[in-house]
């Protein structure tokens, strides 16, 4: 693993976004996988500025939400594409029809099969984007999610409920649905390259668990050790239980 340790979120940000944009400029066509989030906001906002300055082409790119809450439409407010269309993709010249996200609607089996047959469709991913959830999740793949996990619908822990609850999208835990639908954990593993985000200190304890601790499926991201290809870009406060 390449870890890579940087003073604050904005480092973060700044990292991650030239990383993706190289990542970009050496490949085309190219597939990515894209977390939603307040991670990855910042790099979100710096690519698109790279891309308005003229210097970060789109067209080549086809990229895959990592994972959606069940029952909610595209359009509605605070669901994943929404966010995606909103903090990235309305920004930048992606070609019509190559964005792609899981259905939260309809029937559960069926867009998992074909979520799973768009990814095989366009190649597989080149590189996937991760943050971490407080509890080691990667996507929505919470503890105790089988490695061998495909795109699938997972019932939603209380505390991922309680932390989606911000008040900007959910007032209450209540309100936030009670499963997702999601990449799995070998859909993850599937990509060539993988870039983990995390910023604050709410993470450190997860991204030392996930670095450095056994690997288990009752630590989702635990499983990146397993991966040959991992950049992790980690923010002093979500790096401080790391081994020296
Ligand atoms: C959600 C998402 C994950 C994300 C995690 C952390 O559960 N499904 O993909 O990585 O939250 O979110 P944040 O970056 O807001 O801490």
């Amino acid at each position: 693993m390449n870890i890579v340790i940087v003073k604050d979120y904005e480092e973060m940000s700044a990292r991650a976004a030239e990383h993706v944009a190289e990542f970009i400029r050496g490949r085309s066509p190219v597939t990515i996988g894209l977390p939603t989030g307040n991670t990855p906001t910042g790099m979100y906002r710096r690519l698109v500025e790279e891309h308005r300055a003229g210097k970060l082409d789109f067209s080549g790119v086809t990229t895959f939400n990592l994972d959606e809450y069940r029952g909610l439409a595209p359009d509605h407010p605070a669901s994943f594409a929404r966010y995606i269309k909103t903090n990235f993709l309305d920004h930048i010249n992606i070609p019509p029809g190559r964005a792609h996200w899981p259905s939260g609607t309809g029937d559960e089996a069926e867009a998992c099969r074909e979520y799973e047959a768009a990814l095989a469709a366009a190649g597989g991913l080149d590189l996937v984007i991760l943050g971490i959830g407080v509890n080691g999740h990667i996507a929505f793949n919470e503890p105790g999610t089988s490695f061998a996990s495909r795109t699938h619908v997972v019932p939603l822990t209380e505390e991922t409920r309680r932390i989606a609850a911000d008040g900007k999208n959910f007032a209450r835990p209540e309100d936030v649905p009670e499963a997702g639908i999601t990449m799995g954990v070998a859909t993850i593993m599937s990509a060539k390259r993988v870039l983990l985000l995390a910023s604050g200190p709410s993470k450190a304890r997860a991204l030392a668990a996930a670095v450095a601790g056994p690997v288990t499926e009752d630590v989702p991201a635990s499983v990146l050790q397993r991966h040959d290809d991992v950049t992790i870009i980690a923010d002093e406060a979500a790096a401080a239980g790391l081994p020296a």
